[in-house]
């Protein structure tokens, strides 16, 4: 994919997205979830619950990817309840998603940053970055993880990379700590969930930490 092309796909990206969790009613429907199938919050909880299980410590969480930022606001609390104290971030690409943030998040204005993972350079690192592969195409993938290792997470941070699938989105050939291993990268733990209704629908967080 040559750089006109990887422009033209992220456009695309954006305003698929865009268009459609704008549209959503419920926070959750504004992160992407319940859009095709109604969905209450259980169904969320259930399925997001792992990223924020995969916070052990204090310390600065940026969600890549952060639309409304509804999981950032569920990390903060869940988080909480183990007495854990979080400093948010985040990132978007849409500037209507960004702004909706903003307005759930007021007090995080200053955290809520407008750009395109794959080449915004953030103004510092920090100890938890959460991301999904698909903000890129395939064949960047394997890249993305490693720039998101050596320009977003501290030393001795990690990286979670989940991988959502549902009813409307295929399982995919091999899970996604399998995929990592495969390009030489250690993964720590994986935490995981299924709706049990719909075993299909599942959440797998593989979580990479960053060696100093
Ligand atoms: C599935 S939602 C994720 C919501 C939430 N972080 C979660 O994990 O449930 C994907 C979000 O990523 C954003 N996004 C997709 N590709 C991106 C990229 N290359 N850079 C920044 N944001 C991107 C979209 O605008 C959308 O808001």
């Amino acid at each position: 994919m040559d750089d006109k092309e990887l422009e033209g796909w992220f456009a695309a990206n954006k305003a698929l997205l865009e268009t459609a969790y704008i549209a959503g009613k419920q926070p959750w429907q504004q992160s992407g979830v319940g859009l095709r199938t109604p969905r209450d919050n259980d169904y969320w909880e259930t399925l997001r619950r792992p990223v924020a299980d995969c916070i052990t410590k204090d310390g600065s969480f940026l969600d890549i990817g952060c639309a409304n930022g509804y999981l950032l606001e569920c990390v903060l609390r869940w988080t909480s309840e183990r007495g854990l104290l979080i400093n948010p971030f985040g990132l978007d690409f849409s500037e209507k998603l960004i702004d909706l943030a903003r307005a759930r998040l007021p007090q995080y204005t200053e955290q809520l940053f407008l750009g395109n993972a794959w080449n915004w350079l953030p103004p510092r690192q920090f100890d938890v970055v959460h991301a999904l592969l698909e903000y890129v195409p395939e064949e960047l993938q394997e890249a993305f993880v490693q720039r998101l290792l050596e320009r977003y997470v501290q030393p001795t941070g990690c990286l979670l990379v989940a991988e959502y699938s549902g009813r409307h989105t295929d399982m995919p050939e091999k899970r996604i700590d399998g995929r990592i291993k495969q390009w030489g990268l250690p993964v720590e733990m994986v935490r995981s969930s299924y709706f049990e209704p719909e075993p299909t629908c599942q959440t797998h967080v593989a979580v990479i930490r960053k060696t100093a």
